[in-house]
């Protein structure tokens, strides 16, 4: 039965206790259970971005340069401090409200540049790793474009010589990931864009993982590939602030090499009594509370804090790692440079280490092709890596022993 307005409006400590209630179910994250989702920087920041949010949560970032000169100061700064981190000196960028909107906005510029730069591409297509976020095809769906898949190498990164054999003369873009979602890794950037140059084709980089800490991983030692506007041949990026800049839901970035690439990104139109609208994003309304929370935690942590912060993360992954590892049976997948770590095995059925693991009330990403589980890692994973650890081997043994005799199952995915 469909519930009806109340009557009569509750009071605040009434819907506090409804809504306490309510999350009782919730995959607790706090905790750890959670394998993405959630991407926490700590309580200390998560009281920033409340403050930041809420002071500007009924301001409208829609039109921001005409109404509200504070979000538009913020919006800019977050920009500057974004391409400063990609190597973009003459980017043009935009906040977004997530790293769909950023990858739907960049395929729309993608699509219009090639309908003045690439007229023979008639039904424009974009090659993409097997790796690439869903998000591509989303768009495409909306955008009349046509998406190829096509297979990662061993090193589960973007095969850049297949992807080069799956062009036509309808292929308008490529894209990369920096880290992909699956596997954590990031593709082969500099081939792809020797590939892009070489046939004169849009090249967008998915960094909506990896683009707010790759810089700072790569700051502290770590190997890294170059993947940011270094790399010669990249057009567009996403990056995501709501995941490992640990800002706010509802945050993301986009930027493009220059403003001749950016100008394909806006919807411009004037027939209608209002006169002339134009924007950049996919909402016209738009969250005044994301930007201002974005501002007020970059602003917070500085490098000093996303280094130590990076650092802290990328010493509690390689205790997963270490530990995943020392797991008869089980294998990490590659080598995953930033904080998604993906496993699986030749010879355990992962449906079944992850069924036993969800049973012990772990949210675990599962895959499907090929099997294993995926883990996105942030802080409330700190505490619980030997809990995590100690199931995981209980479950691996459970597997193997229900394993034995029986065919492999198909791993159902939970995304
Ligand atoms: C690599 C990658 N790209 C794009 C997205 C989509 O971002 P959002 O969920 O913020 O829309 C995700 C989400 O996890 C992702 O991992």
């Amino acid at each position: 039965m469909r519930k009806t307005l109340p009557k009569k409006g509750r009071g605040w400590r009434d819907l506090e206790t409804r809504m306490g209630r309510m999350r009782k179910g919730d995959m607790d994250w706090r905790r750890g259970r959670h394998s993405f989702h959630v991407w926490y920087g700590g309580d200390g920041l998560f009281e920033i971005q409340k403050r930041a949010y809420a002071m500007f949560m009924q301001e409208n970032g829609g039109g921001v340069g005409r109404t509200f000169m504070s979000l538009k100061i913020m919006e800019d700064e977050v920009i500057d401090f974004g391409a400063g981190l990609l190597n973009a000196p003459k980017a043009v960028g935009h906040i977004t409200s997530g790293g769909s909107e950023s990858i739907f906005v960049a395929m729309k510029a993608a699509r219009d540049w090639a309908r003045v730069k690439l007229p023979g591409a008639r039904r424009p297509e974009v090659v993409i790793p097997y790796s690439g976020h869903p998000t591509f095809n989303r768009a495409a769906d909306y955008l009349g474009l046509t998406i190829k898949r096509v297979a990662v190498g061993s090193d589960y990164r973007a095969d850049a010589a297949a992807m080069e054999k799956a062009i036509t003369r309808n292929t308008i873009a490529l894209v990369g990931s920096a880290v992909c979602f699956p596997f954590g890794v990031v593709d082969p950037i500099r081939d792809l864009g020797r590939v892009a140059r070489r046939h004169g084709l849009w090249l967008h980089v998915d960094a909506c993982v990896g683009g707010y800490t790759a810089p700072f991983v790569k700051k502290l030692g770590y190997p890294v590939p170059d993947f940011d506007f270094k790399v010669p041949g990249v057009c567009s990026m996403s990056a995501d602030l709501h995941k490992y800049g640990f800002c706010a839901k509802g945050t993301s970035t986009v930027f493009y090499r220059n403003p001749g690439l950016a100008k394909y990104q806006p919807f411009d139109f004037k027939d209608w009594p209002q006169g002339r609208f134009e924007c950049p994003n996919v909402a016209s309304t738009r969250p005044g509370g994301s930007i201002s929370a974005a501002w007020a935690v970059m602003n917070h942590l500085g490098e000093e804090g996303y280094l130590k912060l990076n650092k802290r993360l990328m010493r509690m992954r390689q205790r997963y790692i270490n530990g995943i590892k020392a797991i008869d049976g089980l294998y990490i997948r590659g080598e995953p440079e930033l904080l998604i770590v993906s496993y699986g095995s030749e010879v355990i059925d992962m449906g079944a280490v992850a069924e036993e693991m969800q049973r012990r009330k772990w949210f675990v990403g599962s895959q499907v092709s090929p099997p294993g589980i995926m883990i996105g890692l942030s802080l409330p994973h700190e505490a619980v890596v030997g809990e995590y650890l100690d199931d995981l081997s209980r479950s691996v043994t459970k597997a193997k022993k229900a394993g034995k005799g029986k065919r492999r199952r198909a791993v159902r995915s939970v995304y």
